[in-house]
This record gives structure tokens, C-alpha cells and sequence, in this order.
């Protein structure tokens, strides 16, 4: 099998809809009505109303257990698919939407983290903030972040709404994260076109979260492979929500070809029918790549991951091994 590394996974999108109606259960909430259709998929038409459901099912996330069994049961499952190293993506709002501190949100996703080890995968936390909260929000998340130190946070980032909420609004916080030393990367090129993407690229980021949208100008493109930019790719994602149209016109192929460095994730697997293990197979399956070719993949998020060198290390001699 061969080794994975996702660096492009949202912690409360992995919880299925049977782990999100337990958590509903255990925490005496009515699950939302509509969130799941008969047979447990998510329901949802479209970005906005995927956002709206997401939000929805990360209500039902309460708790510092809650967090953990998310994390250890994300972690597990794809330590099944080959998976030795993921960065989620978790979100400070989300959490004091429901009355939950950081802290605890950390102290279970750490505990998530620890008890998933043994299953041979490790972890690490990027906190995110979202778009459309606002710049001030944004900031407060970086500050903290960057005031208060954990372990396990190696990193920043933002989602959300991308159209009508250009990069430059969170330059400040990007200054805050990226003076802390946490890594960097920003959703562009998603929903919104090339220059969103050219926004981002006035952030101190390495990583661009999605950016496939750049293949629709050239120049951009160039300055990526250029650059030696990251993209983290989310083809199913893609599909699913109808940035493209089909996998035949998922530019992963094409950026490859155009010597951007890219790297695989799942997104917010259940939503999607995705898994890290799916997308490993899609790019072979769909877009051509081959099994070296899905090697390199793994070895670039490696390079690109926020961990540490003595972590990137162990992964690198991990690979070598298989
Ligand atoms: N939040 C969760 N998934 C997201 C995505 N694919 N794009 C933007 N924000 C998100
Ligand atoms: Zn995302």
C-alpha cells in the first residue's frame, strides 16, 4: 500500500453522520432536521448550503471528548488506508460557537492525537478561522494561537466564504501566525478565480489550501511552479461540489505537468464520499498518476507539512521502508 500524507482535512468535516447523531445523542441535542437524508448522507444543494450543513453538524461537537473521539476515530480510519501523517484542519469558531474554549478543544484533539499513535499514524493541528466572521476574528484566533502555544498547533489557516473576502483583510493576522512560526496556507482558487489566488500569494504562505482554480491563467500557474507553492488538491471535493465538472476536468494532471507542487486531501470526507485512501486512487484511477508519481505526492506533503524536522524524519524514513 502506499504511504499517504494529507495535509487538506477539516477535523469537524470527518465526523459521518452516524458519529454526529452519537454525539447528539450522548450530548441530548435533537440532530438538526434535514442534516442527514435516510440512507446518513449529509444533505446539502450547492457551497453555501455545504457550509450551512457543516456548521450544523459541527454544533453537535461539544466537548473536549467529543473532539477526541473525532480525531482518534478520523485518525484510525485512515491509518487503515495507508495514512502516517495528517494536519487537520480545526476551528477555534466552531468550538465558542457551542460554549467551547480552545483549550479543551486542544486537550481533546491532542488526546485524539496520542490514543490514534498506536495505530501507526501521527498528527498535527492547523486552527483555522473563518472567512466570513470577519478580519477582527481572524485575528484574534492568530493572536491567541501565536500568545499561547501548543505542541500539536503547527499552523494557521482560513476557510469559509472565499468570494467577496479578498486575502488582503487578513494580512495582519497572516503577520501575527507566520511571526509565531506557524506555518502557513489560505483557501483560494476554489470558488473564487486566478486572483484569489494571486492574493494569497502576498500572504506569507507556503501552501495554497485547494488553488486548482489558477489553472485558468498561465502566468499564475508559472509563478507557482515558480515559487515552489504547494497545493493542497481536493479533487472529489472538487467534483462533488461542482467546481468542476467531472474528474476529466480536474486540472491536477495539468498542474503536475506544469511543475506545480501538489499534494492530495479529502477535504470533509463524509460530505464528499471521499477518504485520503479514495483520492490516492482517483489520481491513479482518473487522472493518470502513477505509482511513483503518488510516492512524490507523499513525499512533498512530507516536505511541506508545518511539523517539525525531527517528525518529518521519522515520516521520510517510514516511507523509505515501504
Ligand atoms: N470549510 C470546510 N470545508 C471547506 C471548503 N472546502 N472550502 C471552504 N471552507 C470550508
Ligand atoms: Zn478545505
Amino acid at each position: 500500500m502506499i504511504p499517504k500524507a494529507e495535509l487538506h482535512v477539516h477535523l469537524e468535516g470527518t465526523a459521518p453522520p452516524e458519529l454526529v447523531a452519537r454525539l447528539a445523542r450522548r450530548n441530548d441535542l435533537p440532530v438538526p432536521d434535514g442534516l442527514f437524508d435516510d440512507a446518513q448522507r449529509f444533505v446539502y444543494d450547492g457551497f453555501s448550503d455545504f457550509l450551512r450543513a457543516y456548521d450544523q453538524a459541527a454544533s453537535m461537537i461539544r466537548t473536549a471528548r467529543d473532539y477526541r473521539d473525532v480525531t482518534y476515530e478520523y485518525l484510525r480510519a485512515i491509518a487503515l488506508e495507508g495514512a502516517i501523517y495528517a494536519e487537520l484542519t480545526a476551528s477555534p469558531d466552531h468550538a465558542a460557537l457551542v460554549g467551547l474554549s480552545e483549550d479543551e478543544m486542544l486537550a481533546g484533539i491532542a488526546q485524539g492525537i496520542d490514543d490514534a499513535r498506536e495505530h501507526g499514524v501521527e498528527a498535527r493541528v492547523l486552527l483555522v478561522a473563518v472567512r466570513n466572521f470577519g478580519a477582527e476574528r481572524a485575528l484574534l484566533v492568530a493572536r491567541r494561537a501565536a500568545e499561547r502555544p501548543h505542541p500539536y498547533v503547527v499552523g494557521f489557516s482560513m476557510a469559509g466564504e472565499e468570494v467577496g473576502h479578498p486575502a488582503a483583510w487578513y494580512a495582519e493576522a497572516y503577520a501575527v501566525a507566520a511571526r509565531a512560526g506557524l506555518g502557513c496556507t489560505y483557501h483560494a482558487g476554489e470558488w473564487d478565480g486566478p486572483a484569489s489566488v494571486r492574493g494569497a500569494l502576498e500572504l506569507p504562505v507556503t501552501r495554497i489550501a485547494h488553488g486548482v482554480r489558477a489553472i485558468e491563467d498561465p502566468a499564475l500557474v508559472g509563478e507557482l511552479a515558480r515559487r515552489q507553492v504547494v497545493l493542497e488538491c481536493c479533487p472529489t471535493s472538487n467534483v462533488v461540489l461542482g467546481v468542476f465538472e467531472g474528474y476529466a476536468a480536474h486540472p491536477l494532471r495539468a498542474l503536475a505537468d506544469a511543475g506545480v507542487r501538489l499534494t492530495l486531501g479529502s477535504d470533509d470526507p463524509p460530505y464528499f464520499g471521499a477518504s485520503i485512501g479514495g483520492e490516492y486512487d482517483v489520481a491513479r484511477e482518473r487522472l493518470g498518476f502513477s505509482d511513483d508519481e503518488l510516492r512524490a505526492i507523499t513525499a512533498t506533503a512530507i516536505d511541506a507539512a508545518f511539523c517539525d524536522d525531527a517528525l518529518k524524519r521519522t515520516l521520510r524514513e517510514r516511507i523509505a521502508l515501504v
